[in-house]
């Protein structure tokens, strides 16, 4: 799936849904850091009008994934804790590459987004498909597609923009090291925990 080299143990979806109130207030944190990303992208790059076109309609989607999840918490009474560290998307940022050409920075910056796409996607298919709450099934598998969209258009934009990056080269290892990473991870109730 997604070329991921790893799949998620499904019983991941058991930890993360003994404590629902935990997931989904690091979930919401995911979205609006996604929409954060989202800006920072356009604020660098703003000489590719066609990409700051397609990355507002991504931030304003990221931020509108943010707000869904915050209505799902308000409704049930829960708590919006504080914004959780996200150490899997950490360890992905120290892979990018920072020197090198601009070109460079830029192509791998989206490569890591495309790669967090991935396995954000992946992980709400697994909750999609192993959660018992059906409300929050039907949810996960309604942003399971989103987000399958956007990895989609990061990977599309950095095979269009790459000038001096071999994009599949460089992708396959992106797989490679987020192969090895997620290793260390499905054991606590976070999205990308
Ligand atoms: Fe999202
Ligand atoms: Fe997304």
């Amino acid at each position: 799936m997604l070329g991921l080299k790893l799949l998620t143990d499904p019983r991941w979806a058991n930890i993360a849904e003994s404590n629902l109130e935990e997931i989904l207030t690091d979930h919401a944190w995911c979205e609006q850091k996604a929409a954060s990303n989202a800006i920072f992208l356009i604020t660098n790059n703003s000489e590719h009008l066609e990409f700051v076109q397609k990355m507002s309609e991504i931030a304003v989607e990221e931020i509108q994934h943010f707000k869904m999840v915050a209505d799902i918490i308000e409704q049930r009474g829960y708590t919006l804790g504080r914004e959780r560290k996200d150490d899997y998307v950490n360890q992905l940022m120290k892979f990018c590459k920072k020197d090198g050409s601009r070109n460079t920075s830029f192509i791998d910056r989206l490569l890591f987004a495309a790669m967090i796409e991935a396995r954000s996607c992946e992980r709400f298919r697994v909750l999609s498909k192993n959660i018992e709450d059906k409300e929050l099934a039907k949810f996960y598998h309604d942003l399971m597609v989103s987000e399958a969209t956007h990895y989609t258009t990061f990977l599309g934009f950095a095979r269009q923009y790459a000038t001096d990056v071999d994009v599949e080269k460089r992708w396959a290892e992106w797989l490679e090291f987020e192969g090895e990473l997620i290793q260390s991870y499905g054991k606590s109730g976070a999205v990308h925990g």
